[in-house]
């Protein structure tokens, strides 16, 4: 439509990864139209925003940031703002944002975003506000222009959706059940995407794991990274998030035999302690998970973990909780998402008895981070000696070697050559808390 070449949009994002990459697929929407990226919501003719509700913080924060634009929507009364994604899918949301924000011109779910360009047309021509939530996915298609804001790494969706209601969770009843993307069209993009150069490429999902299930083809998620490993080039394939139900030793043998199979891990645990996990309807107790890390620690080299953590779910005693700490000492994690409970309206948690004073929440989780903080430092130590397999990149003029955990190791500058290919890094040594060290030899997965 005519009417918005040349205008400007931003687009302003809450969440997780998978908004993230909706985002960049939102601004492919708004530059096929013909609009150009503005860095400033005030001064944009639309803007988006792609909100998140798995906690009231999130919610808080994307609900006062649209309620400011009302001033800039007076002076331009021709702003078009849109609110798109997780917050107006839900049922029991803490704001109505129909009644509260009268000012916004649509307001749609995550089920027909990839619409967005036909309500914008349709406000400019009906000069009237859409409001258009739907239960199912609209139109699963997906070879739309999208705009990627990271030129090392790009997102590719392999699952929507979740099956799993985690008794605290909002994510399965606003992103709907899962849904697998057909091998070729993913097989096609990653295809694509490494030959634009993209080094990783992380596979996305709320649970990766569980792919293929709804396919009924025999594919798994195991075969699925194994055939994506098939694809030429030189690139590693990440994924997240995985789930300690699904995740299996398949996975595990191909992380340790596909060199394209980057060598990390983001496996939430959420609770040390299986009452907790019970409540939580996570579906396996500490000792399964524990099962996991020990067959993931043994097969896959130096691997990296990260994991997502609950503190103060409803009757989590102190007990309970120091389970946690010890499990973080004992896996040694290199990043730790750590979060207070949220209580969300209309799950089950919410009404679970004993809920935890939000000063307690808060006590435990600044112990929690403040171990952590520990912990990681030591870790640090134990990189020294260990060879691995890092991405040379140039900061500033610094020449570096990202691990796949995103870990730094500094370079002699001299190895900038290298840049932006795949190499063994040994590292020898701590300077300034950063790690230093020398290229073995150079390895490409070509
Ligand atoms: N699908 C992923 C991630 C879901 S959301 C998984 O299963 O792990 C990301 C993280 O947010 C979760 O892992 C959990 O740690 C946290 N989270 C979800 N709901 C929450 C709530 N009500 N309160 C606090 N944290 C929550
Ligand atoms: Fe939420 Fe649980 Fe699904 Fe993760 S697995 S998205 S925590 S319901
Ligand atoms: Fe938030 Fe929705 Fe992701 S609730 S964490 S943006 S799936």
């Amino acid at each position: 439509m005519m009417y918005f070449e040349g205008k400007k949009y931003n687009v302003v994002t809450y969440g997780c990864q998978m908004n993230v990459h909706e985002s960049e697929k939102i601004s492919g929407i708004l530059q096929d139209l013909g609009m150009t990226l503005v860095n400033e919501p005030e001064l944009a003719d639309v803007v988006v925003f792609n909100t998140c509700c798995i906690r009231e913080g999130a919610e808080d924060r994307a609900f006062s940031n649209i309620a400011a634009l009302k001033k800039c929507k007076a002076k331009n009364p021709d702003m078009i703002i849109a609110v798109c994604g997780c917050m107006p899918q839900q049922k029991q949301g803490k704001y109505d944002l129909k009644k509260k924000l009268p000012f916004v011109d649509i307001v749609i779910g995550t089920h027909n975003v990839n619409m967005l360009g036909a309500y914008l047309t349709r406000v400019v021509d009906t000069k009237k506000r859409v409001y258009e939530v739907v239960d199912t996915p609209i139109d699963l298609s997906e070879n739309k222009t999208t705009i990627r804001d990271d030129k090392i790494n790009a997102y590719v969706n392999i699952i929507y959706g979740c099956n799993k209601f985690c008794t605290y969770c909002i994510v399965p009843h606003v992103r709907g059940r899962e849904r697998s993307r057909p091998y070729e069209d993913i097989k096609a993009e990653v295809k694509d995407l490494v030959s634009k150069g993209y080094r990783y490429i992380t596979l996305l999902g709320q649970n990766v794991n569980s792919y293929g299930k709804d396919l009924n083809n025999g594919m798994t998620f195991a075969s699925l990274l194994t055939k994506l490993c098939q694809i030429e080039g030189e690139f590693k394939l990440k994924f997240m998030t995985s789930h300690p139900i699904d995740f299996n030793k398949d996975i595990i043998k191909v992380m340790k035999r596909e060199p394209k199979v980057a060598k990390c891990l983001h496996l939430p645990v959420q609770s040390g302690n299986s009452d907790v996990l019970f409540r939580m309807n996570r579906h396996y107790n500490i000792r399964h998970y524990n099962k996991l890390i020990k067959a993931t620690k043994r097969g896959v080299k130096n691997v990296s973990l990260s994991t997502d953590i609950i503190v103060g779910f409803p009757g989590e005693s102190e007990k309970a909780f120091e389970d946690t700490v010890k499990l973080l000492k004992k896996v040694k994690y290199d990043q730790v998402f750590a979060f207070m409970y949220s209580k969300r309206t209309g799950k089950p948690a919410s009404i679970l008895p004993n809920q935890i004073d939000e000063s307690v929440k808060n006590k435990r989780l600044n112990k929690l981070l403040r171990e952590q903080k520990f912990i990681s430092k030591q870790m640090l130590n134990d990189c020294v000696g260990k060879t691995y397999n890092c991405l040379v990149v140039v900061h500033n003029g610094v020449t570096m070697g990202l691990t796949d955990g995103g870990r730094e190791i500094y370079l002699p500058n001299d190895s900038n050559a290298l840049e932006n290919h795949f190499v063994d890094i040994k590292v020898e040594g701590i300077r300034n808390h950063k790690l230093s060290g020398v290229i073995k030899c150079q390895k490409s997965h070509q």
